[in-house]
């Protein structure tokens, strides 16, 4: 595996690239202030577009590493944006036992790499986050190497279960997340493994 950092991605619809921090205004009224979206992820919504500036001024010292992985989604055709997707090395839950994780290929060495996402509201069921997700896992295995690649979402919120579906992830265990506040959450954790990824796409 070698890490490669936040490379920009293109795919039928979409522009995968670095956020900005003048990309605030378009963040914060898109989805970070809007608690129908945040209701499913680990923070809360934004105050303001302030706080939404101040967090990308953070991310853009972040983006230097070459294991931050933190992508803008765009429409390329006027490139507004409607979400954000990552990639991120979680340890929470049951993410560290190994007993919990059923998928032969499967290995726990300190750490899961995870996709997350979010797209904002006026753009729910034209099918973005799957080909964003599609995207990003072919990063994944085809850019980075990495071996497989967990997806979680809260048992409560199918919709994101469908889209890992759509991206090849099938189920492999539950878990308690928790989010940043500590509440916990009932979650169905997903696996993609680098065979499965091959054989759906016949590599
Ligand atoms: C979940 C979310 C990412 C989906 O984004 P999207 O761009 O609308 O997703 P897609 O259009 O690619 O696919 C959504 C699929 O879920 C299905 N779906 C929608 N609501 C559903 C529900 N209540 N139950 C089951 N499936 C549902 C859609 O029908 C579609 O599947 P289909 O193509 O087979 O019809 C988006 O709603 C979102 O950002 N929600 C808030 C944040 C979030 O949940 N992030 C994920 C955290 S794990």
């Amino acid at each position: 595996m070698r890490h490669i950092g936040t490379q920009r991605l293109e795919t039928n619809r979409l522009t995968l690239r670095k956020l900005l921090p003048a990309d605030a205004p378009q963040m914060y009224q898109g989805w970070a202030s809007d608690p129908e979206v945040t209701r499913w992820l680990r923070w809360e919504p934004h105050r303001d577009a302030a706080q939404t500036a101040a967090l990308l001024e953070a991310w853009a010292l972040l983006y230097p590493n070459d294991d931050y992985y933190q992508w803008a989604i765009a429409e390329t055709a006027g490139g507004r944006l409607v979400g954000t997707i990552s990639l991120f090395y979680s340890a929470q839950g049951r993410d560290l036992d190994a007993a919990a994780w059923r998928r032969p290929g499967v290995e726990i060495l300190g750490g899961v790499w995870q996709a997350g996402y979010c797209i904002g509201r006026p753009w729910w069921g034209r099918g973005y986050a799957t080909e964003a997700l599609r995207a990003v896992t072919a990063f994944w295995f085809e850019q980075v190497g990495g071996p497989w690649l967990a997806c979680a979402h809260a048992a409560a919120n199918p919709a994101s279960g469908r889209v890992m579906e759509k991206a090849g992830f099938t189920f492999d265990h539950t878990d308690i997340y928790k989010k940043f506040d500590g509440t916990p959450v009932d979650c169905r954790v997903c696996v993609l493994t680098r065979a499965e990824y091959e054989e759906r796409n016949r590599i």
